[in-house]
């Protein structure tokens, strides 16, 4: 069953705790936070009180997205806050095993995010180290944009690496998520899908959160 990770980047931030407790009522499988930095994109959006304020509103896994240079020193501060899941840039990180083993030794899901113009080979050391693979399908910086239709190759390459590789890593795609295209979207290979605009600018959370599932 695909899986539906709204990104309270585009909930109303005046509101935050009660954004997250509607998206978890209206059937969110994930909680989708994106942290920027100022650096790894111009935008500087969430940090670890942020998060450590609403996690008591869900009991959902919190994916949180780090878009930020050289995440090292933040990373036991997320986790700290409540992050269930950190997902990390190859192109941010100095040693990326370094920074996965980072993650997983404090007990939490590692993942690795990739822009949508860095290829998936630079994960090839690391396939056995991540519990998710995040793959960008918009410019990372802001929601509200255009699904990047070239990306649907390489969520087709990633599901055949995983395939043929026997690996365990999920394939969640991230910008752009809409119903019109999570179909083709989830028949590349992804299996988790995130939805910023899609879900927190319609009027009714789990109708935009069910059409997504159906669409898939
Ligand atoms: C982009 C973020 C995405 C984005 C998703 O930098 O990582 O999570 O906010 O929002 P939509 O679904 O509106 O593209
Ligand atoms: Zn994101």
């Amino acid at each position: 069953m695909t899986l539906v990770a709204p990104s309270i980047l585009s909930a109303d931030f005046s509101r935050l705790g009660d954004e997250v407790d509607a998206v978890t009522r209206a059937g969110a499988d994930w909680i989708h936070v994106d942290v920027m930095d100022g650096h790894f994109v111009p935008n500087i959006t969430i940090g670890p009180v942020v998060v450590e304020a609403i996690r008591p509103r869900s009991p959902k896994f919190f994916d949180v997205h780090l878009m930020v240079e050289r995440p090292d020193p933040h990373i036991p501060r997320f986790i700290d806050a409540g992050a269930d899941q950190v997902a990390v840039h190859p192109e941010a990180c100095a040693d990326f095993s370094a920074t996965l083993r980072l993650i997983r030794d404090r007990g939490v899901k590692t993942s690795a995010a990739v822009n949508p113009e860095t290829p998936i080979s630079v994960l090839d050391r690391h396939w056995g180290e991540i519990d998710t693979l995040l793959i960008m399908s918009v410019h990372p910086g802001a929601g509200g944009q255009e699904f990047i239709a070239e990306v649907l190759d390489k969520i087709r390459e990633a599901a055949r690496i995983k395939r043929a590789g026997g690996h365990r890593f999920a394939i969640e795609v991230d910008g752009g998520v809409k119903t019109h295209n999570a179909g083709e979207i989830v028949r590349a290979g992804a299996e988790v899908l995130v939805a910023g605009s899609a879900v927190f600018e319609a009027d009714d959370y789990a109708r935009a959160i069910e059409a997504l599932r159906r669409a898939a």
